[in-house]
């Protein structure tokens, strides 16, 4: 079992990895012994960890449930509506602790239906998915959907406290363990070679990837992700790092329209651009460069990216959100564990990245 710190001042919380958390949940929130607690959740999350769950809440208090329906296409205002409105049906005060339980997309509208109730109530995040016990259940950053842009509306909301049970991961479908898997892998090449090392060492696809690897993961990740946050905790500079690979990814997911890829997926293919934009810069070892993209294909097969063109591509990147005077910020690598700011990302980089990525060919994905 890890216990990682976030360390925030008075907003400071742990993050408890650990296969059986959900058993000790009692113990883990024991300082919230006695509080309203409101599961947010959907039906299929319910369905296959639920009663676990609000087994061990109700030795704490009084539990009710809101549940809302699967789905990207729900992180959205109207269901923000319909999650205050059973906040104000059950009665909820400023003493409700408002528990998310299930992948990013409930962490991220749970916690923001937490972080606007009543001028914030508090939150405990207890992701159900790799990607969001690695990424969005830590650092605060919840929100919504506009119908014009991805998390548009947003918060800062740190949870009170993470619980991620990796044993919850059984159900998880493949593709969705491995979209997690190349957010690990971001952690690994941009601050712990330890980290990179395990996740070259994880087996092929990671078809049977054994569960205290899965959790020694996770743990190292969140151990990162905490370090950067507690340094930065609202991206005025080093959080910003973080979004290596994600330039590139965003850019794939928008002009996909969010239906072809997971955004693990669109991660993946953007370290592997991050890599051979370094390589081409002389900022990155080939050597180095190889490794990453080695590192990024074991994790498994994505879609390919061969049928997207140069100009939506770069139509895309010119509208990410945190352009600057546009510029394009990429994070690249220039050693495993070290990676730099740039803004002199060219035309022609992206163009060989592209033709990098389309050389390597993913198969089927299932
Ligand atoms: N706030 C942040 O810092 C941050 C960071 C990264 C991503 N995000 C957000 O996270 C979202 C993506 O999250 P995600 O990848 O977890 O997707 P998701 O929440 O849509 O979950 C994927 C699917 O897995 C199902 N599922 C969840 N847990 C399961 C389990 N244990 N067994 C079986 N099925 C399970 C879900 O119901 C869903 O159908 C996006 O909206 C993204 O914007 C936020
Ligand atoms: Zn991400």
């Amino acid at each position: 079992m890890s216990e990682i710190g976030v360390d925030l001042g008075a907003r400071s919380y742990t993050v408890h990895v650990g296969r059986g958390q959900l058993q000790s949940l009692p113990d883990l929130l024991e300082e919230l012994r006695g509080r309203r607690f409101v599961v947010v959740t959907n039906r299929r999350v319910f369905g296959l960890h639920g009663r676990n769950l609000e087994r061990g809440l109700r030795h704490l208090g009084r539990v009710a449930r809101v549940l809302v329906p699967d789905g990207e296409r729900y992180k959205s205002r109207t269901t923000l509506a319909a999650v205050h409105d059973a906040f104000v049906d059950a009665g909820l005060g400023r003493d409700a602790v408002v528990v998310a339980f299930g992948g990013g997309v409930i962490g991220d509208l749970a916690g923001f239906a937490a972080a606007t109730y009543m001028r914030g109530v508090d939150l405990v995040q207890i992701p159900t998915t790799l990607l969001a016990m690695v990424d969005s259940s830590v650092g605060g950053k919840v929100g919504i959907n506009h119908p014009r842009a991805k998390n548009l509306i947003g918060a800062f909301h740190q949870p009170r406290a993470v619980v991620a049970d990796p044993a919850v991961l059984v159900t998880l479908p493949p593709r969705e363990l491995r979209s997690g898997a190349y957010e690990i892998l971001k952690c690994g090449i941009l601050g712990d070679r330890g980290l990179f090392r395990a996740m070259q060492e994880a087996p092929q696809g990671l078809v049977g990837w054994n569960e205290a690897a899965i959790a020694e993961a996770i743990a190292g990740a969140c151990r990162l992700k905490a370090a950067i946050v507690g340094k930065d905790e609202r991206e005025a500079g080093l959080r910003r790092l973080l979004n290596l690979g994600h330039t590139l990814g965003h850019a794939l997911e928008t002009v996909t329209r969010y239906r072809c890829f997971t955004h693990g997926e669109a991660v993946g293919w953007g370290l592997i651009a991050a890599a051979a934009i370094a390589q081409r810069k002389q900022l990155l070892r080939p050597a180095v460069a190889r490794a990453i993209v080695a590192a990024t294909e074991r994790i498994g097969p994505r879609p390919g990216v061969d049928a997207l063109g140069l100009d939506p591509i770069l139509a895309a990147l010119g509208h990410d959100k945190k352009a600057k005077q546009g510029r394009v910020p990429f994070i690249l690598p220039t050693a495993i564990g070290r990676v730099t700011l740039r803004f002199d990302v060219t035309r022609a980089d992206v163009r060989h990245a592209l033709s990098a990525m389309a050389a390597r060919r993913s198969g089927a994905v299932t």
